[in-house]
């Protein structure tokens, strides 16, 4: 059962999303990932978002252990990183992130990247993950439109989820229309474009009515879009306000102001063996 006070979305599996969640990327401190989990579970957040690029799945299955709430009604994700795809150890790959995160399956487990000429091979061995029950639900991040068209010439499952850059300062509109219609969810990463719109006047305006803050203005406007949010902090008062975005609606004239801001800005750096593959 996962938390009442996020609600959720339903997957293309019939398996529910939160619709917020804690991303733990740099997270790399015992200590402070302990803070950001307590945090996070004490405001109602249940979906933690990781990778085993991350190299911090060790701590963040600690911290979920010490924590005392049930496996049931956590959601974990975790991604499997480029080299193990040219390897071909997708299921290596998947166990290690297992033991590192102290569970016996994943919620959701992701393709972090189109690695050309791997990617279809991929989600062949992700497909027979979920077949076995090792991970419950399967999706993509970083997928172009190309690239979903890709998968689905070869395979009937379609992804659960496509986690990308999403947020006020880069739309994706083009993609994001493309997975909403084809049944699959997006799940936004940096949504806070990492802070930087947490000082455009708009939002600070448009908050005030609500007694919100710029951030929460930003995330609430992905969620009115059916969008899941994945912000990172490890500071406990910005946990609770990232958390508290359910209590307030955007009218349909704010969301179409927030949809001028687009400028097509990436927060988030392209790793290096895939820059150049492709136009992000
Ligand atoms: N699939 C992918 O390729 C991919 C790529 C990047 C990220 N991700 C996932 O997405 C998650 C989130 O993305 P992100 O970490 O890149 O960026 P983000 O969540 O947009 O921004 C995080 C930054 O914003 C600050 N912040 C957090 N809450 C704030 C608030 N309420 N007000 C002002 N500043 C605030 C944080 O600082 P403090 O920590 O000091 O509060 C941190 O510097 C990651 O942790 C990761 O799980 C996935």
């Amino acid at each position: 059962m996962l938390s009442d006070t996020i609600p959720n979305l339903l997957l293309n599996d019939e398996r529910a999303l939160p619709l917020a969640g804690l991303g733990v990327y740099k997270i790399t401190g015992e200590r402070d990932m302990h803070t950001a989990v307590h945090a996070a579970l004490e405001s109602g957040i249940r979906l933690f978002d990781t990778a085993s690029f991350y190299k911090n799945e060790d701590i963040l299955g600690d911290a979920l252990s010490d924590s005392g709430v049930p496996r049931s009604e956590l959601y974990l994700t975790t991604k499997v990183w480029n080299t193990a795809q040219r390897l071909g150890d997708i299921r290596g790959s998947a166990e290690r992130s297992l033991d590192r995160l102290r569970t016996d399956y994943l919620d959701l487990y992701l393709i972090h990247w189109p690695v050309p000429g791997c990617f279809p091979q991929t989600w062949k061995e992700m497909v027979k993950l979920k077949e076995e029950g090792l991970v419950r639900s399967i999706g993509v991040s970083n997928f172009t439109i190309r690239n979903l068209e890709t998968l689905a010439m070869m395979s009937d499952i379609v992804p659960a989820v496509n986690q990308i850059e999403c947020h006020l300062l880069n739309h994706q509109k083009e993609l994001v229309h493309y997975c909403q219609q084809h049944g699959i969810i997006i799940q936004a990463y940096a949504p806070l474009a990492r802070g930087i719109y947490n000082d455009r006047a708009i939002l600070k305006q448009i908050g005030s009515h609500y007694g919100k803050t710029a951030a929460q203005v930003g995330l609430r406007w992905l969620v009115q879009q059916q969008i899941s949010v994945i912000p990172k902090s490890v500071r406990p008062e910005r946990i609770r306000e990232n958390a508290d975005i359910f209590d307030f609606n955007l009218t349909e004239s704010e969301m179409d102001s927030l949809d001028q801001l687009d400028e097509n800005f990436r927060a988030a750096s392209i790793p290096d063996d895939m820059i150049g593959v492709q136009n992000f």
